[in-house]
């Protein structure tokens, strides 16, 4: 079983994706770890984030670079969205994507286009949503818990900007894909969002079995 969960910045996707693959026991990949590599990557060489031949020239990047606990800054996170607009960028992240997608048994992506572009067929669809200002608390809270520093205003200021860029750039933008549930967390704790995410799952399941 394929599942795809995708959303904006902080709306909750990362968590719930990590908890639905522990209970369907399927591996997770976390797609925005790699769009952070490829900017920190970019970052490190000195490169221009905004310019497509810099950034494709950091898809290359160690792996050992997936485990840098820099890649969860904010400023990482920034960087990553303005890398992600390149379309060489993004083809030369599909492979790898697709190919976890593809493994036997299935999987669990999280992104914002993984029912869209990387996973169309996926089994599952869950679009997982919540408002700037509950978003931003909880990157607070998540940036505090990694023991980095954070600003509320900067943050709701950094998400807004964010969702604009994810959401008009011309390829791949965050949109709610067809066939895709949508899941608003905002007035949700952590354990009622994955609870919430479960029936949606077993439900989406269940109806493809009876049709
Ligand atoms: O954790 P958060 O939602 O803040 O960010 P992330 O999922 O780590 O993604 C960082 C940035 O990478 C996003 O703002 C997107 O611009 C980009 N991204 C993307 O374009 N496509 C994906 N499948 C995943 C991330």
């Amino acid at each position: 079983m394929i599942i795809a969960v995708d959303g904006p910045a902080a709306s909750g996707k990362g968590t719930i994706a990590r908890a639905l693959a522990r209970h369907y026991q399927l591996p997770h990949l976390d797609t925005g770890m790699l769009y952070r590599a490829v900017g920190l990557s970019v970052a490190r060489a000195g490169g221009d984030p905004d310019n497509e031949a810099d950034a494709l020239a950091a898809c290359g990047f160690d792996d050992a670079l997936l485990t840098d606990p820099e890649l969860r800054s904010e400023a990482i996170g920034a960087l990553a969205s303005r890398v992600s607009i390149h379309a060489a960028v993004r083809n030369a992240l599909v492979k790898r994507q697709r190919d976890f997608a593809g493994q036997t048994g299935g999987a669990v992506l999280d992104g914002r286009d993984i029912g869209t572009v990387i996973a169309p067929d996926a089994d599952v669809k869950l679009f997982v949503t919540a408002s700037p200002e509950m978003r931003a608390q909880r990157r607070m809270r998540e940036l505090q818990d990694h023991g980095l520093a954070a600003d509320l205003d900067a943050l709701v200021a950094d998400i807004r900007a964010r969702d604009a860029r994810d959401t008009n750039r011309a390829v791949a933008p965050l949109k709610q894909a067809q066939g895709a549930v949508l899941l608003d967390t905002s007035d949700l704790s952590i354990e009622a969002a994955v609870r919430q995410a479960i029936l949606l799952v077993d439900a989406q399941v269940e109806g493809q079995r009876t049709n």
